[in-house]
């Protein structure tokens, strides 16, 4: 917990991304935000008046060492979560890390290795498993109506190629990588559904090369790649991960199958999330629509959100994310995507990095509670 009566929470790269936690921190009551930080010093008045904030600070590190925040909020480019996460946990300052939480390997251990020298809270904003389908996915696999969960599939399907040359920092970590660069939106949910069950091998392959950026340069990344995982025990799943092709957009693509059931979310606007569950179907010969099980499924608190919830944004998904991390920091529930869960997220797609540059070879996936 903070020396603060309410948690004085700063956010770095408040001009961007980490403007959006702000309703969610008020929200919850426990905490405000006190500081904000940003390289975009033009940037920084507006969004220290936007936010609420009592302080700005141009430089994380200064940010760090003169301001009173108990925790911080990091929403900057991928490149700078793992450094800036393991600065905070080293002056027992929580973190809650954007996705992905390291752009290498190395970059991950540290993060875990400043975590197990740390009480600070550590948590992944792996917003993703807080969409409402995937929640209610989460509650019938956890409650056994799948069966035994045995394969899974993930795409995130989001042409960026413009939005490559607004927030350069894209071409270089997302396009600018072959192999999966961005998996935890397609991964993470997955993995809450297979849980306590890891991917312990990936393989990858891409679909080749078809666009260049404005420059006339070809991306690194190829325009699909799919990673496959084995997982823990046995099960498999497929990622696929395209920012290149011109399509519209499809970043909630997920199938799962079970001994006893099987979901496939929607694909385009329009169409339902569809699900067969044995127990509450009967024969497998049509699909249901998923929301017909949220009365009897749905968790409590999402069945019956607090105020709070509804004016925090992703239909109470921010504010329950939030919630989460705070409380795992006042001790009263342990982190759902806390350091270990973040680093199954990540470590997938940085090992296909290196898989597709061996030819798709298979290669075992790190597990972090060992390091
Ligand atoms: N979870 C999601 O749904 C979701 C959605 C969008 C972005 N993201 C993630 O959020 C992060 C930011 O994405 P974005 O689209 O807002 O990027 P962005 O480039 O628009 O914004 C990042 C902000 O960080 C600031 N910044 C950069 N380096 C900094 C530093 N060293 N110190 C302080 N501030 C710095 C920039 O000036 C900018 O204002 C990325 O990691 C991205 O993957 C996640």
């Amino acid at each position: 917990m903070g020396k603060n009566e309410k948690l004085n929470v700063g956010i770095v790269g408040a001009a961007g991304r980490g403007a959006s936690f702000r309703s969610a921190i008020e929200a919850s009551g426990r905490a405000r935000v006190h500081a904000v930080c940003d390289v975009k010093e033009d940037a920084l008045e507006e969004a220290m008046e936007r936010l609420g904030a009592q302080e700005k600070y141009s430089d994380y590190e200064q940010m760090l060492e003169e301001s009173d925040v108990d925790a911080v909020v990091i929403g900057t480019p991928m490149q700078f979560h793992a450094s800036q996460a393991v600065s905070a946990l080293r002056r027992g300052l929580h973190a809650l890390s954007e996705v992905t939480a390291g752009v290498s390997i190395e970059e991950c251990r540290e993060i875990v290795s400043a975590c197990n020298a740390s009480d600070a809270v550590y948590m992944m904003a792996e917003n993703y498993t807080y969409m409402r389908p995937n929640v209610l996915v989460r509650a019938l696999a956890q409650g056994g109506l799948f069966g035994d969960v045995y394969y899974a599939e993930g795409e995130y399907l989001h042409e960026l190629k413009g939005l490559n040359e607004i927030t350069k920092w894209r071409r270089r970590w997302q396009t600018g990588v072959n192999g999966i660069t961005y998996c935890t939106h397609s991964l993470g949910p997955i993995l809450q559904w297979f849980a306590p069950r890891r991917a312990v091998e990936v393989c990858c392959a891409g679909s080749g090369h078809h666009y260049e950026d404005p420059r006339g340069d070809q991306y690194e990344n190829e325009d699909s790649c799919v990673m496959l995982c084995r997982m823990e025990g046995d099960g498999l799943v497929k990622i696929r991960v395209d920012m290149l092709s011109d399509r519209p957009h499809a970043m909630t693509n997920y199938q799962l199958q079970g001994t006893e059931g099987a979901y496939e979310s929607a694909r385009a606007a329009g169409e339902t999330n569809r699900v067969w569950l044995r127990a509450v179907h009967g024969d497998p010969g049509a699909w249901h629509d998923l929301a017909e099980l949220e009365e009897e499924h749905m968790p409590d608190l999402w069945r019956n959100p607090p105020e709070a919830a509804l004016k925090a944004g992703h239909g109470g998904g921010d504010f329950f994310e939030v919630l989460d991390w705070l409380n795992a920091i006042f001790g009263e529930a342990p982190c759902p995507v806390g350091v270990h869960e973040a680093m199954d997220m990540t470590l997938p797609g940085l090992v296909s990095q290196l898989s597709i540059e061996q030819e798709g070879a298979w290669l075992p996936v790190p597990d972090s509670r060992t390091w």
